[in-house]
């Protein structure tokens, strides 16, 4: 039998890595999520780009009040029955309204070993403290920025002379391993 699968948006905000990654996810036969959206709080999101080449409905939602902004993606996802939503490096904190509705349907893929470096600039704090790894996390989103249940995480060393660029985009790499990685864990978990 053809699985069936989850209609699913990603919320992105710049370079768009991980939606890419996820889009070629999504179109593999056992994938179990569709992409049937992206959404950009930026209209220069260079994201935007793979989801015109794959042909996939996008929308620009004008971030000037946040309440506004919720309600507006609430209502169009409840429209195009989306029922997964996946942050993929999406820069602003959502409410607990929000989270709430759409409860346990909201994943985010933070770039530190939470929950060391919630927040901002990680790669630079990282460095600054000589941590010896880090790495990437794959988790539920809560009302608490960063802190809900763990998915997968992926860990790296840092080298002598790493750089913030060198390390977000060793990083990256992983990122766009565990990413694919724990929507299969969702949602193959009882197969
Ligand atoms: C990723 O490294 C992601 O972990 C991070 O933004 C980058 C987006 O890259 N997310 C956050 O910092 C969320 N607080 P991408 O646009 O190439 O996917």
């Amino acid at each position: 039998m053809d699985l069936i699968k989850k209609n699913t948006v990603v919320f992105i905000s710049g370079r768009g890595s991980n939606l890419l990654n996820l889009i070629k996810f999504s179109k593999k036969k056992n994938s179990p999520i569709s992409i049937n959206l992206v959404l950009s709080d930026n209209p220069k999101a260079n994201g935007l780009n793979y989801a015109k080449k794959y042909n996939i409905e996008y929308k620009i939602v004008n971030y000037k009040n946040k309440k506004e902004f919720e309600k507006k993606v609430k209502d169009y996802l409840i429209k195009k029955n989306i029922c997964f939503i996946c942050l993929a490096g999406f820069m602003r904190v959502l409410s607990e309204n929000f989270i709430k509705f759409f409860k346990n349907k909201i994943i985010n893929i933070h770039p530190s070993l939470l929950p060391k470096y919630k927040g901002l600039n990680t790669h630079e704090r990282v460095l600054k403290n000589k941590e010896k790894f880090s790495g990437c996390t794959v988790h539920y989103v809560t009302k608490k920025l960063d802190s809900g249940k763990i998915i997968l995480q992926s860990k790296t060393k840092i080298t002598r002379g790493e750089t913030i660029h060198s390390l977000a985009k060793k990083v990256r790499k992983l990122e766009h391993i565990i990413y694919p990685k724990s929507i299969d864990k969702i949602f193959k978990k009882n197969n």
